[in-house]
Order: structure tokens, then C-alpha cells, then sequence
């Protein structure tokens, strides 16, 4: 029958194609990437699913013609529709693939092996809890400071990196200037849990509990990243149905931080009921009677921060992810003005992670980044190699002056208060009745930018400010102030006591 099925398989590119198929590729950290393909064939047409990473489609079009088959996969994320398409053929007993990510993409080619049904079959939905509101948990009294792995090492980070970053930081001025979590994003865990149901971590992080003992030794804190799905946005092991257990695992670990990212919940949970699906992961880290700073990251939908504190948030991704380009950084940052009211001590909006650093940006830019950042009382991550930083990006991340913006006690979060074309001034109020002034200038040319004090709320005009990236006082006369900008760059200016 084998070579019956073979001949046939090779002429028609079809055959049978019903069953459960997985492709497995080795990510070399003792997991691998797995993409199912559940299929059921009749009728000349191709019913079922394709699970990869944090995605579950259903198969809604197909075509079987005698070279081969087309699959479409359709789901709704949220509100929209997410499709994906694969051509294959049967060869031999395997299933050649291939697909693209976008249609100017690469060609992926994957190949895929039958396997047991139950391989890769989405677990059962467990409805969301009903609502109550968690209680603060104390942390993050003015907005977290630290590194995160994800935005210069991706799936590549492991705990020697992070060993690395916590040995910079201890000793490079970092920490003394309040950078003190360090984060592993995502791509840490191992391919199964444990007997118990325990996560595990893969072949990248031997030891979790001396990775942690090792940061907290250089007088740090520690982060760590998760899923309220099955799958990570990587598509590694999520928390689902594990929520209390993992908490338990991580404050065993001594783990202080939590970057709890929606992922592969997309295919269980709406949008409506994230705030019950967080709340979960909420009281399971306050169960763990571990002080754990609670960071969500589902890139701003269903109005996140209207809820974000109730689930016990220190912390709320506002938007999608960020780029190492300054057209990505500035349309989050300079859009994030609507939400400066739900910033409040111990509950953040967050813009994102840092760039600062990563090569794609001037060290203008990166400035604006950091200054419009500290004006909105932004998380402090950095998420560049710490290892390999030039002077002057040391000196961005480094200057105090900004860094006191940012964690300014009152924690209000810094508004436009005028725009002209590519130049806009903002302003965020500060303890003790200071303000901080950015004049930005979004132009490809130099330019002079103006601060009318009128516009800041300042009746009588301030005779004098200072200048944090210049590091110098400035005399001011008049009821405004005008100053030159380099293009993409700022000036912030702290007026007031
Ligand atoms: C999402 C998040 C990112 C990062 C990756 C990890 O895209 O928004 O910040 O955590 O997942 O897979």
C-alpha cells in the first residue's frame, strides 16, 4: 500500500490527506517550533485547523487540483480578521508547504509528518472569572526602570545575556540612576511542563532560581514573561490553566516582575474579557505572597487603561510593538497625549520598551525618545546590549536630569500644550509646582521652536530654566522662549523650583 500511495502521491500531489500533520523545526534550545495541520478531506475539499505560534485558524477555503492543494486559515483576532495560506502537496507520506508572511514575503517551505490526533489540539476554553477589583499591590510607585531582552535579542536571549546586562548594570552608573529590573521577555520557557504541570525553562536558562539569586546578588530585581494562552507570541509555553501554579513557580524562583503578554489567548478569550482573563493572573501573583510588579502587555485594546489598575496592573502596553525607526517611535509616542489621565502612582501607561541604542535611530532621535518617554512618565527599559554601548547612548539613558522627569513622585503624565506643523511643545507638571518643557522639532530641518509660558499655565513668565540635555541654566526674558532644534531632536527644559 505504501508504494501504491507513493505513486499515487507523487503523480496527483494529493492522495488522501485526512489526519493530523506537524511540522517541527529545532529552535536549538531544546524546543522546537511546531505547526499543525489538522485535516479532513471530502468532497474535494480540505476542512479543519492550523495552529502555529499564538495563532489557531480554521481552514474556510481550500482547493485540491492534481499538483497539489490550497489551504486558507481564517480567525478573528479581536475585531479583525487574521488569514494565512498554505500550498502543499503530498510526497511520499509527508506534507510539502509552503506559505509567505505577506505577499511581497520570503517563500517559507516547511515540511510536516503525520502524527497523533491529539497533538497540538487547542485545550478547552475555561470561562473567564466574574470581575471584583484586586488590590494595589504597592509596587511601581513611579514607573519601572530596567532592561528588557526582547528588543535587541529576540528568541536569542539567554541567561548568560542576562547575567551580562545585571553585571553593566551594577556597575556602569545604571542602577545608581534607578535602572534596577532586569527582564527576560519572551522565549525563556521549556518545551513541556513537568509531571506536576510545572513550567520549565529551556536549554537557554538552565537555572531560574540561580539566574535570579545572581541578579538579585548585584543588588537587582528580576523580570520574567508570560502568556494568559497557551502559547507565547514565540508560541512557547503559556500560563493557561496553570495561572496560580506558575505564579507559585516564579515566586520560587524569586522572580519580581511579571510581562504578561495576550498572545495565544486571542483564540479563547474577546477582547471584553481580558480584564477577567488578567484578573486571574492578578490575584494569582498577590496569592503568591511575593511583591511581583504586574506589567500587561495586550498592546492597548478594549481600553486597558481604564481597567488595568482593578486587575491589579502596575502597567499597561498602550499600543502595539515598537520599532527600532523613528517613524515608529514617534507615531506611539507622540500619540500617547488622550491617555495622560490614566497614568496615576503605581499604574502606568506604557508606550513600549526603549530603542535607545539599537542602531536604527540618530542619537537626536533617540533623545526626543527619551525626553518625550520621561514627559509621559513611560517605563524606563532600556532594550539595547548593554555590553556594547557607544558614549553618547551611555549618556542618553544616563542623564539624571531626564531619568527625574520621568520618576518625578507626583507621577502626572506630561500633555501637548502647542503644535505648529512638525514642532510641538509639551509639558508635565511636577512635585513641588516645577514643570518640564520639551520643544520638539518632528522636521527634517532645523528649526527654531517657541514655548509660550502662557501655554504652559505659567501666568507670570519664569525667569529662569534648565536646560537637561545641555546641562545648563538658561536666562529667560519675555513671555516666551525661542531656541534653536536640530531636525528630529528636542530641547527639555525644567522651569520651576
Ligand atoms: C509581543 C510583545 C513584545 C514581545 C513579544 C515576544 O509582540 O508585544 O513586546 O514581548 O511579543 O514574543
Amino acid at each position: 500500500m505504501g508504494i501504491a500511495l507513493a505513486l499515487f502521491a507523487t503523480q496527483s500531489g494529493t492522495g488522501d490527506l485526512t489526519g493530523n500533520w506537524v511540522s517541527r523545526t529545532d529552535r536549538h534550545d531544546g524546543t522546537t517550533r511546531d505547526v499543525f495541520f489538522n485535516l479532513k478531506q471530502d468532497n474535494g475539499k480540505l476542512t479543519g485547523s492550523i495552529r502555529l505560534t499564538q495563532f489557531f485558524y480554521k481552514i474556510s477555503d481550500s482547493t485540491i487540483t492534481p499538483d497539489g492543494f490550497t489551504i486558507v486559515g481564517s480567525m478573528m483576532d479581536g475585531k479583525s480578521e487574521r488569514k494565512v495560506t498554505y500550498q502543499g502537496k503530498l510526497v511520499g507520506d509527508e506534507l510539502h508547504l509552503s506559505t509567505r508572511n505577506r505577499p511581497d514575503a520570503p517563500l517559507i517551505e516547511l515540511v510536516a509528518k503525520r502524527t497523533t490526533p491529539e497533538d497540538g489540539a487547542m485545550p478547552e476554553r475555561v470561562p473567564p472569572p466574574a470581575l471584583h477589583k484586586v488590590a494595589d499591590n504597592g509596587l511601581a510607585r513611579t514607573p519601572p526602570m530596567g532592561w528588557n531582552s526582547w528588543n535587541k535579542f529576540a528568541g536569542r536571549v539567554t541567561a548568560e545575556d542576562v547575567r551580562g546586562m545585571a553585571d553593566v548594570i551594577a556597575s556602569n552608573g545604571m542602577k545608581e540612576a534607578g535602572y534596577v529590573y532586569v527582564n527576560i521577555d519572551d522565549t525563556w520557557e521549556g518545551a513541556k511542563r513537568d509531571a506536576q504541570g510545572n513550567i520549565t525553562t529551556n536549554t537557554k536558562f538552565p537555572d531560574m532560581k540561580a539566574l535570579a539569586d545572581y541578579v538579585h546578588s548585584k543588588g537587582l530585581k528580576i523580570g520574567i514573561y508570560s502568556s494568559p494562552g497557551p502559547n507565547t507570541c514565540a508560541g512557547y509555553e503559556g500560563s493557561y490553566g496553570h495561572e496560580e501554579q506558575d505564579a507559585k513557580t516564579y515566586a520560587a524562583w524569586g522572580i519580581d516582575y511579571l510581562k504578561y503578554d495576550w498572545c495565544g489567548a486571542r483564540n479563547l478569550y474577546t477582547d471584553e474579557e481580558m480584564q477577567a482573563v488578567y484578573q486571574k493572573m492578578g490575584d494569582a501573583l498577590q496569592k503568591s505572597g511575593r511583591p511581583i510588579v504586574y506589567s500587561l502587555c495586550q498592546y492597548g485594546r478594549n481600553d486597558v487603561w481604564k481597567w488595568g489598575p482593578d486587575v491589579g496592573g502596575n502597567l499597561w502596553r498602550t499600543t502595539g510593538d515598537i520599532r527600532d525607526a523613528w517613524e515608529s517611535m514617534t507615531r506611539i509616542g507622540f500619540a500617547q497625549d488622550v491617555l495622560a489621565q490614566y497614568a496615576k502612582v503605581g499604574h502606568w501607561n506604557d508606550p513600549d520598551m526603549l530603542e535607545i541604542g539599537n542602531g536604527g535611530m540618530s542619537d537626536d532621535e533617540y533623545r526626543t525618545h527619551m525626553s518625550l518617554w520621561s514627559i509621559l512618565a513611560a517605563p524606563l527599559l532600556a532594550g539595547n546590549d548593554l555590553r556594547a554601548m557607544t558614549p553618547a547612548i551611555k549618556d542618553i539613558l544616563l542623564n539624571k536630569e531626564v531619568i527625574a522627569i520621568d520618576q518625578d513622585k507626583d507621577g502626572k503624565q506630561g500633555k501637548r500644550v502647542a503644535q505648529a506643523g512638525d514642532q510641538e511643545v509639551w509639558a508635565r507638571p511636577l512635585a513641588g509646582g516645577a514643570q518640564a518643557v520639551a520643544l520638539f522639532n518632528r522636521g527634517a530641518q532645523a528649526a527654531k521652536v517657541t514655548v509660550k509660558w502662557a501655554d504652559v499655565g505659567l501666568t507670570s513668565p519664569p525667569k529662569q530654566a534648565r536646560d537637561l540635555w545641555a546641562h545648563k541654566d538658561v536666562t529667560l526674558t519675555g513671555a516666551e522662549y525661542t531656541v534653536d532644534v536640530p531636525s528630529h531632536g528636542v530641547v527639555l527644559l525644567r522651569v520651576g523650583k
